[in-house]
């Protein structure tokens, strides 16, 4: 359980979001990319981010598996640890476009209330999901990491897919069927939409 602090009163901060993105003469966004492990978010948030990035845009990408190297290392797989996980990812890209920057979110993000949770501390259009949609089969047949041969032996409990849910995103902004399209052209749908705003 979360200790709670008690006597705690918001501090206003007089420069705000607005000031900042004047400064970065854009609006930050969260580009929140959510799908199965194996589904191509990293590969695709990559592509994304190095366009943005040479079009002169301040990114950051906060990536599970990164993520899960430091702040997140107490974290497992159980819902509740990844309830936890998507909470606090949600709460530092919320600083990140506070501080006025594009951030891409690279997670899982299996549960909608979670995704959910996460949209609303973001303001009107700032917040955009992009499902990657790869099917299990697509994803557990090209098994980069090797983890569904793992999971399916049993040497990897709580797997996505297998024996954890994945809740397919029913309002994404953005929708991106990896089967169709190359990840070079998925990743540019995701950067003209930024474009477009
Ligand atoms: S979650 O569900 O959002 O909390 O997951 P996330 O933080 O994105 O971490 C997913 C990466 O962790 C590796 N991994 C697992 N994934 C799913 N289920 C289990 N049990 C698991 N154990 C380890 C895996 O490499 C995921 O990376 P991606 O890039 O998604 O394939």
């Amino acid at each position: 359980a979360l200790r709670r602090a008690a006597n705690i009163h918001w501090q206003h901060i007089e420069v705000d979001k607005v000031a900042r993105a004047r400064i970065k003469g854009r609006s930050p966004r969260c580009i929140w990319f959510t799908g199965l492990s194996g589904a191509g978010k990293s590969t695709i948030a990559n592509l994304v981010e190095k366009r943005l990035h040479a079009l002169g845009l301040h990114t950051y990408i906060l990536d599970g598996d990164n993520v899960r190297h430091g702040l997140n290392k107490d974290l497992g797989f159980t819902d509740e640890d990844r309830v936890e996980n998507i909470r606090r990812v949600a709460e530092v890209a919320k600083l990140m476009t506070d501080a006025g920057l594009i951030v891409l979110v690279s997670f899982i993000s299996p549960f909608r209330s979670e995704r959910r949770l996460a949209r609303g501390l973001f303001d009107d259009g700032e917040f955009i999901e992009v499902f990657v949609d790869t099917p299990l089969e697509l994803a557990e047949s090209r098994d980069a990491k090797g983890l569904y041969a793992k999971a399916r032996a049993g040497r990897i409990p709580n797997f996505t897919g297998i024996d954890s849910p994945y809740e397919v995103p029913e309002n994404a902004e953005i929708v991106l069927d990896t089967c169709s399209a190359s990840p070079e052209a998925l990743a540019e749908r995701v950067v003209q939409r930024l474009l477009d705003r």
